[in-house]
């Protein structure tokens, strides 16, 4: 296969899939969907959505993700063994443009101690399985897993030969983390000499950040003829995470001359999509996160600031609006109206159906009468977060706690469930948080087990919101649920209610409460 156009890198994102098996970053069929339609509007050119035959869970939402994604590519993951091929295919066979991902490892280290293969067994079964996919499915992706540490010489030997049986693209996974930019580029470099139809298949590049260098391994790839890179929206994947998407795509626009390449990318969509995964998984973007973090733009120095006045090219490389940001001075309050919040959401990169536009526009009432000042962070919180709860059964109406330091806290909790009376609960409690949880449960019959709580205010001032995110198990499946509110207590208690309404409903479905389908985070493999 020719390369079309030689000077553009293509963005193959994989945070459904690499992205998702970092802990705690598991994503609800809705959720993944979610993302899907933003990484499709941020014209990405490959969506792995993920590993069809890890479960059927997985297989179903990778199957939904092709049916819906327009422009993009849609791939799935698999092993190199036939049931795997058939599950990737049965998974993506719909998309407007499916592809084939088949891995195997390939360095000295995997073959001895995790397959216990030979190199010629690993090479037949890698050229066995991608004729096999490609009797199905015209895009084929082979990975040669811990390339990087694999000896060139095979390396070169078991590209050749992927190419030969049909592979359109070859990626190279630094999957430990480990190599560094000068050996990588090298090795790129080497693969493109010693490769004999080099030309006939895209070189794709694969870092993740053990060495926090996952990001400069790529771009070093790139340089040595990679024209693929593998990344994820704010580089979140295992243990440190892959390249960050949207850092690797600034480099390549913001030093456009110096590399003399460009993506398809639409950079103005790259701050919405970080803040939306990031908000799905409850992985927060830290402050000082390059391109997306709420520092990256911020000049506090006077000197800084003062360059700034004069000309913003003194402090800034690359501006806001490019990647997404349209921070304005512009802080909306109680009496603003409809049309200014919508055009506000509109700056923010959102866009919202009528119905959706309406319960924010509900949320953002509700919360300027208790906020005097809502800033850009407060309405992508709004947009972001339906506060838990809100699609019943149960609805919250009203939570009373009572705390003292040394100790135990009280909850009252006052709930009503469709046109029944209302019930009141109270629970004692180690602190206010557990004992609204607990009248909660009491309640609704329904416990939940707390795996991970994680606690963050959103804007500046006394009366910032804070964002709640949970992470719980309810009879062997795992849940995240989040709530958002001036008052942390309440805030936990809304995303320990979502929960709650989901296993309720799933119920009601008649659905086990057993993980899968479209309200329980997927176990990923
Ligand atoms: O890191 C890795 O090697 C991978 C492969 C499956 C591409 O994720
Ligand atoms: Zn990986």
């Amino acid at each position: 296969m020719a390369v079309a156009d030689e000077n553009r890198v293509r963005i193959f994102d994989t945070t459904l899939r690499d992205g998702e098996q970092a802990p705690g970053c598991s994503m609800t069929l809705s959720e993944k969907l979610r993302v899907a339609r933003a990484l499709d509007q941020l014209r990405v050119d490959v969506i792995e959505a993920g590993f069809a035959a890890a479960s059927p869970g997985d297989l179903e939402s990778v199957a939904a993700v092709a049916r819906e994604v327009q422009h993009a590519s849609v791939a799935s993951l698999a092993r190199c063994n036939p049931e795997d091929i058939e599950k990737a295919w049965e998974a993506v066979q719909h998309a407007a443009k499916p592809r084939i991902h088949v891995f195997v490892a390939t360095s000295e280290i995997h073959r001895t101690h995790k397959l216990n293969m030979a190199r010629e067994e690993i090479l037949n079964t890698a050229v066995g399985a991608i004729r096999m996919a490609r009797e199905r499915c015209a895009d084929i992706e082979f990975s040669p897993e811990d390339a990087s540490r694999t000896e060139p010489e095979f390396l070169t030997e078991i590209v050749t030969a992927a190419i030969e049986a049909g592979a359109t693209t070859i990626n190279v996974p630094d999957t430990v983390g480990y190599t560094v930019p000068q050996e990588f580029e090298a090795l790129f470099r080497h693969l493109i000499e010693t490769v004999p139809n080099v030309a006939d298949a895209i070189l794709s590049v694969h870092c993740h950040d053990d060495l926090g260098m996952a990001v400069a391994n790529s771009l070093a790839a790139v340089r040595g003829g990679a024209r693929q890179v593998e990344c994820t929206i704010n580089g979140i994947g295992e243990r440190a995470g892959n390249c960050s998407l949207e850092e690797v795509v600034m480099a390549i626009d913001t030093r456009a001359e110096w590399f003399g390449l460009h993506t398809n990318v639409d950079t103005t969509r790259l701050y919405p999509t970080a803040r939306l995964v990031s908000s799905i998984t409850g992985m927060h973007i830290p402050r000082n996160k390059a391109i997306v973090g709420d520092n990256a733009f911020a000049h506090e120095a006077g000197i800084h600031q003062h360059g700034m006045l004069k000309h913003a090219s003194t402090y800034e490389i690359m501006r806001p609006e490019r990647v997404g940001i349209s921070r304005s001075n512009l802080v909306l309050g109680k009496h603003s109206g409809r049309h200014a919040f919508r055009d506000r959401i509109a700056e923010l990169g959102f866009e919202l159906d009528d119905f959706s536009l309406n319960a924010a526009f509900n949320r953002f009432k509700a919360l300027a009468d208790k906020k005097k000042d809502i800033y850009d962070s407060d309405i992508e919180a709004l947009v972001m977060n339906d506060p838990g709860g809100n699609d019943g059964p149960w609805y919250l109406d009203d939570l009373t706690v009572t705390t003292s330091t040394g100790a135990h806290a009280t909850a009252t909790v006052d709930m009503h469930r469709g046109d029944a009376p209302h019930v009141v609960e109270a629970a004692v409690g180690g602190g206010p948080v557990e004992a609204a949880c607990m009248a909660l449960e009491r309640i609704t019959g329904i416990n939940l087990e707390l795996q991970h709580y994680d606690v963050r205010g959103v804007s500046i001032g006394e009366d910032a919101q804070g964002e709640v995110t949970i992470t719980v198990t309810f009879s062997g499946a795992t849940y995240r649920g989040h709530g958002i509110s001036t008052d942390i207590v309440e805030a936990s208690a809304r995303a320990w209610l979502e929960v709650i309404n989901r296993i309720l409903r799933r119920r009601e479905k008649g659905l086990d409460d057993l993980g899968g389908g479209e309200e329980a985070v997927q176990a990923t493999i």
